[in-house]
This record gives structure tokens, sequence and C-alpha cells, in this order.
């Protein structure tokens, strides 16, 4: 199964908002608590290793975008030895964003910028060469307009890097999970947001492939057919 961090939002207890606002509740108070570490969900130190491991061997981007960066652990690995790379963090919870912003300039990282944005909708008024979104599509509602949102974030010629639930993330969570943690994981354990292969490239008319492959990471203990990531390159026009 894969890893995900212990630490993790409650739902809140009554809600009479729509799902979409109770996820703002959720994170935010979660991050309002402060006590999260700066580290990925999925994979924890592995995924900015390689993410500095795709940056070596495609290149450093002019852009980064994360979208749900959370407390952003890999681009803030990165930023220090990137400066060239602007980097641009995405959450729902303004509370993440605001913590986030005051690290980097505490940091002196004037190539970090933080702001809020929620899928499906993001209104992100500019492209990027490379758009990442971890660990975050298994608290999103409207999962296939929101693939469609990130890759409409992406410009001619560079990546979409993304993970999601699938139906064995369905059967691990549906055994695994009880409670508040079950809660907070319903689309997943409902069945609701789930993608495969097959939907992705019906959706984006484009062909996803392995980002654990083409990172060479598929033996990582938390990468599993449970853990799909993959990534796509948009056709230059
Ligand atoms: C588990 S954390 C992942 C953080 C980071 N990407 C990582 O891999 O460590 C999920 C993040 O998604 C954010 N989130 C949840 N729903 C969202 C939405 N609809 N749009 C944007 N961000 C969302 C949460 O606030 C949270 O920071």
């Amino acid at each position: 199964m894969s890893t995900v961090r212990a630490a993790c939002p409650k739902p809140a207890a009554q809600m009479n908002a729509t799902y979409a606002d109770d996820t703002v509740i959720e994170w935010n108070d979660f991050y309002e608590n402060g006590e999260y570490e700066r580290i990925a969900y999925i994979g924890e130190e592995a995924m900015p290793k390689l993410l500095r491991r795709f940056f070596e061997r495609h290149g450093a981007p002019e852009s980064f975008a994360s979208i749900g960066c959370g407390p952003a652990a890999a681009e803030f690995a990165l930023a220090p030895d990137y400066p060239d790379t602007a980097f641009y963090g995405y959450d729902i919870s303004e509370a993440v964003i605001e913590d986030n912003a005051t690290h980097a300039a505490r940091e002196g990282l004037s190539n970090m910028h933080f702001d809020v944005a929620s899928l499906p909708n993001l209104g992100i008024d500019r492209r990027f060469d490379v758009v990442y979104c971890l660990a975050t599509l298994y608290f999103v509602d409207g999962v296939d307009d929101s693939v469609n949102a990130l890759y409409d974030l992406v410009k001619p010629g560079g990546y979409l890097i993304f993970n999601y639930p699938n139906r064995y993330t369905m059967w691990t969570f549906d055994a695994a999970f009880e409670g508040s943690r079950r809660d907070l994981f319903h689309r997943v354990v409902d069945g609701k947001n789930l993608l495969s292969y097959e939907r992705i490239r019906h959706l984006l008319d484009a062909n996803p492939k392995s980002y654990w492959k083409l990172m060479d990471a598929e033996a990582l203990p938390f990468v599993g057919r449970d853990t799909p990531c993959v990534y796509l390159r948009k056709p230059e026009n």
C-alpha cells in the first residue's frame, strides 16, 4: 500500500455547505493548527529527489506550478538550487498559502510565489512549463474537469505530472481506512473520483505514461498499482 502521511485534517463534524466548502474548512483547520511537517504527503523525502531528477534529465523549467501544493516540500527543496525557475504554489487553503509565502520570504526565495486556487475552477491566468499535482485529486470533486484544468495550464511543449486514485486505491482505502480518515477519503472509497490511463487518454486525447518509470522509481516502497502517477508532454502546437 502507498505511504500516506498519518497527519491528516479531520472532516468537519456537521456539514451544511457543499463538499468544496467543507474541503476548505478541513484543510484550513489542519494548516491553521500549524502542526504539520513540510514533507511530501506521498513518498516523503523521495519526492523532492525524484523532482530534482526530473529537472536534471529534462531541463530546469522556467516556470513550475504545483496545484494543491500544501506545504510545498518538493518546491522548497528545489527552489534554492534553481533560482532561474519561477515556482508557483496554489492551494485551496489560504492558511498554508500564507505560511508558505512567509517561509519563502524568510528564506529569501524570491523565485517562489503562492496564491489560493481551487480545482477544478482554478482561475489561473497564465501557463507553465511544468504543472505538478500530487496527492490532491483524492480530495477533489469534478476529477474530469480537474484533469482538463491541469492540462490547460501547461504550455505547448511542457509537462503535466500528477497522481490520482484508481480502483486499486479505492480497494486499498476501503480495506484500510475507518472513521475520520475514511470520511476524509470518502470520494475515493465511494469510487467518485477514480481515474485510469484509459480515462485520462479519453479526457486529454493524449497518452499518459508512468512518472515512476520515467524517474526509475518503480521499486520504491510507496509505488504500487494503487499509487499511479503519470506525466504527459503537451504537443508543441
Ligand atoms: C495531501 S495534501 C498534498 C500536498 C502536496 N501536494 C504534497 O504532495 O505533499 C493535499 C492538498 O490539496 C489541497 N486541496 C484539497 N482540495 C483542493 C482543491 N479542490 N483545489 C486545490 N487544492 C486542494 C489541500 O489543501 C492540501 O494542501
